[in-house]
Formats: structure tokens, sequence, C-alpha cells
């Protein structure tokens, strides 16, 4: 059975989507075979990432209708045999992602990945919730910077508390992903430093980001970072975390520092 990783924030626009696929094409990268799931049901944008918005047929809203089997909706990668998407809708009435339906079609999902992420809206509604209720890990995707790490906090919260796993009295492993990290500007004190969002939040974490023109170019070119610029700050920051998400003990560097122990946090264990 494959893991079903939710990839949230809470806070809007912190890099959800960019991080969904960069993610999921990095683990594809390393031959495992992912799927990544889009449940921003009136934005779709993950297929705008990945570079498919043209290719998309059905969604997952066609899935749980019965409109489309979920073979039919799912859209392979042009550049990477092992990595699908599974599209939201961008027409459809958000209602119509049941959570009946959810649950099928990630149940579905699982048996034929290694690797299902699903890219949560924005939010602590029910899109929100529907995408992380059957998640087995999270990436919380946290810019540094106050009002994205209260709603940070905020959604570790819904994690303990609403996600399947928890309802079980099962613990949720939950990831910090620190992004659109800028060291010059930490120094100078004009965003949060990585030891405070770390004391705040106190979950492991599982990289940073920086902040990059690399990643808006990736975008704009419609392919993950990872895939876009493989040598880029970004993208490899990205496969450093893809790796600790499957389970290896890395260092973790901040963006800007020099290398050396003061530089590096170890991941600690997932809590
Ligand atoms: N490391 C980065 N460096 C520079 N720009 C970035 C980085 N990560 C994300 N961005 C940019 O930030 C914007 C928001 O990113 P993204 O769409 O991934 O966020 P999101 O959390 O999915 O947003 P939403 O909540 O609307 O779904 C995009 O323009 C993206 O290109
Ligand atoms: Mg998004």
């Amino acid at each position: 059975m494959g893991k079903v990783v939710v990839v949230t924030s809470g806070k809007g626009g912190v890099g959800k989507t960019t991080s969904t696929a960069a993610l999921g094409a990095a683990l594809a990268q390393r031959n495992e075979k992912v799927v990544v799931v889009d449940f921003d049901v009136g934005l779709r944008n993950l297929d705008l990432v990945m570079g498919a918005e043209r290719r998309v047929v059905y969604d997952l809203i066609n899935v749980i209708q019965g409109d489309a089997k979920l073979p039919q909706a799912l859209i392979r990668d042009k550049r990477l045999e092992t990595l699908y998407l599974l599209p939201a809708s961008q027409t459809r009435d958000k209602d119509n992602l049941t959570a009946e339906g959810v649950e099928q079609v990630i149940g579905e999902l699982k048996r034929y990945f290694d690797w299902v992420i699903c890219d949560s809206p924005a939010g602590i509604e029910r899109g929100a919730t529907l995408a992380m209720r059957h998640a087995d890990m999270a990436v919380v995707v946290t810019n540094p910077e106050v009002s994205s790490v209260r709603d940070s906090d905020r959604i570790i919260g819904l994690l303990d508390a609403k996600t399947a796993k928890a309802e079980r009295g099962e613990r949720i492993e939950k990831h910090l992903l620190l992004t659109r990290y800028d060291g010059a500007r930490a120094q100078r004190g004009d965003m949060l430093k990585v030891d405070d969002v770390l004391e705040i939040l106190s979950i492991p974490l599982l990289g940073i980001i920086p902040e990059s023109m690399d990643v808006l170019r990736a975008s704009n070119i419609g392919a993950p970072v990872t895939l876009a610029d493989t040598r880029s700050g970004a993208a490899q920051a990205y496969f450093a975390a893809a790796r600790r998400l499957a389970g290896e003990v890395l260092p973790v560097e901040i963006p800007g520092e020099k290398r050396g122990i003061l530089g590096k946090i170890f991941a600690r264990r997932a809590a």
C-alpha cells in the first residue's frame, strides 16, 4: 500500500502547489510510482505547474460522480514514466467533492502508487479537511512570517483532530517545509529565523526551500523545478526534502549560510 501525503498550510499562496509538484517529481525521479492529486476545486493550479493543462479531460469530481473511471482521469507525465496527475475541476461546484467519494478514490490510488500526494486548497474549510482526511503524513508548508506560522499552527491542530488516523487514535506524521526562505532578509530581521519557526511549530523539519527566481521560471514553462532546473538551489532543496520524506536522515542546510555545524539542523524523527 502506498503512502498518502497531504501538502497543506492554512494560509494561501505559500507554495503548496509548487511543493506538491516538486516533491512528487523528485520522488518519481527516484523511480517511485507517484500520483499528485489536485484538491483545489475551482482553481485548478497543479495541472499548470505540471505542464498538463491542455491534457485534462476528466477530473477528480468526474471520477467521484462516476462519469469517468480513475484510469481515464489520470494523466501520465510526458517526462517521467512513474509520475501521474489527477486534476481538479475548474468549473464544478466544490460540494461535489464528497467524503465517501474521496475515500474511495484515495483507497484505489493507494493500491497502485507508492505515493499519493494531495495538494490542499488554502484555508481550514471543507476542501482542506477533505484533502487531509486520509493522509498518513502531512507536509506543512510555511513561509518565515508570522501570519503563515500562525495558520500552520492551526492546521497542525486540525491534522491531530480531523484526520481519519487521528480519529482512530493513531498519530499522523507531520513535517515542516519552510519555503520562500531568504537568508539575507532573515539576517536583517525582516523575516522569522528558522529557529523561531521551529520553536513555535515544533514539528520536524523536512527542508528549507530558498526564495528563488528558478521556481517562477519553472512554473512558467510548466515544469516542477526539480525537472526544469535540477542544479538550482530550490531543486536541490526539494530533492533532499523528498529523501527525508522517504525516511532518510540528512542534515538540513539553511540557504545563504555557510556550511558548517551552525548552518545545519539535524532533522529529528517525525513527531
Ligand atoms: N521558493 C520559491 N521562490 C519563489 N517563488 C515561489 C517559491 N515557491 C513558490 N513561489 C511562488 O509563489 C506563488 C504561490 O505558490 P503556490 O501556487 O505554489 O502556492 P499555494 O500555497 O499552492 O497557493 P494557494 O493557496 O493559492 O493554492 C507562485 O507564484 C509560486 O511560483
Ligand atoms: Mg495551490
